[in-house]
C-alpha cells in the first residue's frame, strides 16, 4: 500500500495543475452546498479587476479587504453590499440589472473543517458567461461558456474554519464568444446553477460510463476511472436488478474497462426504465439511476431499440415558467416537461445550449428523449481558432456531463449557421469530436433551407454527409410566404436519411383572437401549425419535429409594444402558463402518430 501511495502522491502532484476536472455525477458525491444568499457588487468598468491603466490589479476586489485603520481607503465592501439568491440570474433579481451586460462580483462566506485524506473541489453547474474564482483571496481558476459545469481543486486554498469565495462574472457579448454577439434569447448573467463544495478521497472515481454498446441490447459496457493513474485500486460496479456485482482492479492508467452480458428492460418513452447503479471505490460509493436504450437510423427511419420512432417533439428554452429568468429547480423542469407530455411529446429539443442537469434527468424519468446542443448559433467567428477551442470545450463538457443519460439521443453542434468554407471546417471539427467522444448517439445540427425554385424548398448542406439526421428550421408562413403556401409547397431533401424539422412556428399573443389572416392572433398561429404539419407529413422521410417553441420567452430582439414587449411570442404556452389554440393543433397531430 505504501508503494501505491508514494506513486500516487508523485502522480497527484503532477496532476495538481488540472484547473477543472469534470466530476461525473456530482450530485451523488459528498457535497456542501454554497447555494443561498451571496453579496454582490455591480462593477460596469471592472474597477475591481483592472487599474486605471487597464492593467490587472494585484489587490483587486478578490482580496475582500476591509478598512481597519482610520486612514485606510477601500472603495468597496462586500459585506455592506446588496445580496441576491444563488443560483439565479441577476437580471430578474435586481431591476437595475434587467438589461445589464458587464461584470458583477459575488462573495459567499462559509466555514469548513478540513478532513484528513480528503480533497475538496469547488463545483459550479454553470456561470454565464466568463468567470474568475478566488478562495480566500487566492485564485482557484477561470472558466468560459455559460451553460456547462466546471470545478476547481481548492484543497490547498481552504483555511480551517472561516473561508470566503469570490466570483467575478462577466456576461458581455463578444464577437469571438460562443454564442457570438447576437442571439434570440435573454442574456441572463450570473451564477445560474448550483454551487457546491465536493469532498472526495485523495484517490477517487472522477469518471465512469455504464451504457449499451452501439446497436446491442444485451451487453453492458463502460469504464470506471480514477482521478489519478494509480494501478491496483479496487473498484466495484453493482446493478442489483441485473444480478451484476463485480469488483475490478485498476490498470496503470487508473482505469477499468468492463463488458458483460445482461438481460435488461430497455428504456423508452413508453417505459422509461431506469436501474439503480452503484459505482464504488475504496472510500466512496456513487449511486446513479441509469437507463439502457439504442438509438440508430436506417435509411429514412429513426430506430429506438430497433423500432421506427417518430420524434414528437417541442423546442424548449431554459426560461422559468411564471417568474421568468433561468430555470433553477427540478420543480420548474417538471412544469415545462409536464406541458411537453400534455402535448403528447416523446422528445424535447433543449435549445440552444446545454440545459441544467436537473432538466435532462427529469426528462429521462418522464420518458422524453432529448436533443442537446451547444450555442454555435448564427454568425459564430468560424475563422477564429480560440472560438473553435471554446466551442470544442463546451461540447466536451456537455457530452461528459450527460454521457450516462440514456434520454439524450441527439448531440447537435450548430443552429442556423451561414454557409462558408470556414464554417464547414469549424463544424467538421466538432462533428469529428462527437464521433470520437460518443458513437452511441445521433449527430445532427439545425440547418436552413438552402434554395427555392419551382415552388420547391431545397435543403442541401455540406454537413448533410456528416450528420445522422437532416434537421432544419423553416418558417414558411411567418418569415417567408403565407400559411396558405404550405398547401402546395414541395420539398427537395436529397439524402437517404431521416429528416427532422427542428423549428417552425409563428408568434401569437395569448388571448388575442381574430381572423386566421390576422398576424399575432392565436388563430393565425393555429392555422400555420395545421398547414405546416400537413405539408411535412406529405414528404417522404419526415421523422419528427420540435416546433418553435413550448413557452414564450424573453428576447432583446422582440420590441413590438403590447404584443412582444421583449418576449418572443412563438410559444404554445404563454409565460403565465396559459395554453394557446395551436397547443391543441400540435397535440391532435401527435395523437395521430
Ligand atoms: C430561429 C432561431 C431561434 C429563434 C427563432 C425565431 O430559427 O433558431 O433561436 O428564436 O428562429 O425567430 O423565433
Amino acid at each position: 500500500m505504501k508503494k501505491i501511495m508514494l506513486l500516487f502522491l508523485g502522480v497527484l502532484f503532477f496532476r495538481e495543475g488540472f484547473s477543472h476536472p469534470l466530476l461525473q455525477n456530482v450530485y451523488a458525491r459528498q457535497t456542501v452546498t454554497l447555494n443561498g444568499t451571496w453579496n454582490y457588487i455591480v462593477d460596469p468598468f471592472d474597477t475591481g479587476y483592472f487599474d486605471y491603466r487597464q492593467q490587472p490589479l494585484k489587490d483587486g476586489f478578490f482580496l475582500n479587504r476591509k478598512a481597519v485603520n482610520p486612514g485606510d481607503r477601500f472603495e468597496y465592501d462586500f459585506d455592506r453590499s446588496a445580496t441576491m439568491t444563488i443560483p439565479g440570474d441577476w437580471n430578474t433579481q435586481d431591476e437595475r440589472l434587467f438589461f445589464y451586460e458587464g461584470t458583477v462580483w459575488f462573495k459567499k462566506d462559509f466555514s469548513y473543517t478540513a478532513k484528513p485524506g480528503k480533497r475538496v473541489f469547488l463545483n459550479f453547474g454553470a456561470v454565464n458567461y466568463t468567470c474568475n474564482v478566488w478562495v480566500n483571496g487566492k485564485e482557484a481558476g477561470s472558466h468560459e461558456g455559460g451553460f456547462t459545469p466546471f470545478s476547481f481543486d481548492v484543497t490547498a486554498l481552504l483555511e480551517e474554519g472561516e473561508n470566503f469565495v469570490i466570483v467575478r462574472v462577466n456576461n458581455q457579448r463578444r464577437a469571438e464568444n460562443v454564442p457570438t454577439l447576437h442571439f434570440d434569447w435573454w442574456n441572463y448573467g450570473g451564477i445560474t446553477r448550483d454551487v457546491m463544495l465536493v469532498e472526495t478521497p485523495e484517490v477517487f472515481i472522477d469518471d465512469y460510463l455504464v451504457q449499451l454498446p452501439k446497436g446491442m441490447t444485451d451487453v453492458v459496457e463502460g469504464h470506471i476511472r480514477l482521478n489519478s493513474p494509480v494501478a491496483g485500486v479496487s473498484v466495484g460496479l453493482q446493478i442489483p436488478e441485473l444480478g451484476i456485482d463485480r469488483q475490478f482492479v485498476t490498470d496503470e492508467q487508473g482505469e477499468v474497462h468492463f463488458r458483460m452480458g445482461a438481460r435488461l428492460e430497455l428504456w423508452s418513452p413508453a417505459s422509461p426504465r431506469l436501474y439503480d447503479v452503484t459505482v464504488s471505490g475504496p472510500e466512496e460509493t456513487l449511486y446513479d439511476r441509469i437507463g439502457f436504450r439504442n438509438i440508430t437510423t436506417e435509411g429514412k427511419s429513426i430506430l429506438l431499440n430497433g423500432q421506427p420512432v417518430f420524434l414528437k417533439g417541442i423546442s424548449i428554452h431554459e426560461e422559468a415558467p411564471f417568474r421568468q429568468g433561468r430555470v433553477i429547480s427540478r420543480e420548474e423542469c417538471r412544469i415545462l416537461l409536464g406541458w411537453a407530455k400534455e402535448l403528447g411529446c416523446n422528445f424535447v429539443r433543449l435549445a440552444h445550449y446545454p440545459h441544467n442537469e436537473h432538466m435532462v434527468r427529469t426528462a429521462e424519468e418522464m420518458g422524453l428523449m432529448v436533443w442537446s446542443e451547444i450555442p454555435v448559433y448564427w454568425t459564430i467567428r468560424f475563422d477564429n481558432p480560440p472560438t473553435l477551442q471554446n466551442a470544442s470545450a463546451q461540447l466536451r463538457e456537455m457530452m461528459e456531463r450527460d454521457k450516462n443519460r440514456c434520454a439524450v439521443v441527439v448531440w447537435s453542434v450548430a443552429n442556423e449557421t451561414p454557409h462558408s468554407p470556414a464554417r464547414d471546417v469549424f463544424l467538421e471539427n466538432l462533428a469529428r469530436q462527437v464521433r470520437q467522444q460518443d458513437d452511441t448517439r445521433l449527430l445532427s445540427m439545425a440547418m436552413e433551407v438552402s434554395g427555392f425554385s419551382d415552388n420547391t424548398n431545397k435543403v442541401e448542406d455540406y454537413m448533410s454527409r456528416l450528420v445522422d439526421i437532416i434537421s432544419f428550421n423553416h418558417y414558411l408562413g411567418w418569415y417567408v410566404g403565407t400559411p396558405q403556401d404550405c398547401k402546395t409547397r414541395q420539398w427537395y431533401i436529397p439524402y437517404d436519411k431521416p429528416f427532422f424539422v427542428s423549428e417552425f412556428g409563428a408568434g401569437a399573443l395569448q388571448g388575442y383572437h381574430g381572423d386566421p389572416a390576422q398576424r399575432w392572433t392565436e388563430e393565425y398561429q393555429a392555422e400555420l401549425y395545421r398547414n405546416t404539419l400537413e405539408m411535412f407529413d406529405r414528404v417522404d422521410g419526415f421523422a419528427g419535429t420540435s416546433p418553435w417553441i413550448l413557452m414564450d420567452f424573453r428576447s432583446p430582439r422582440r420590441q413590438l409594444p403590447y404584443i412582444q414587449d421583449f418576449f418572443n411570442r412563438k410559444g404554445l404556452v404563454s409565460e403565465k402558463g396559459v395554453k394557446k389554440a395551436a397547443f391543441y393543433v400540435l397535440k391532435d397531430f401527435y395523437d395521430t402518430k
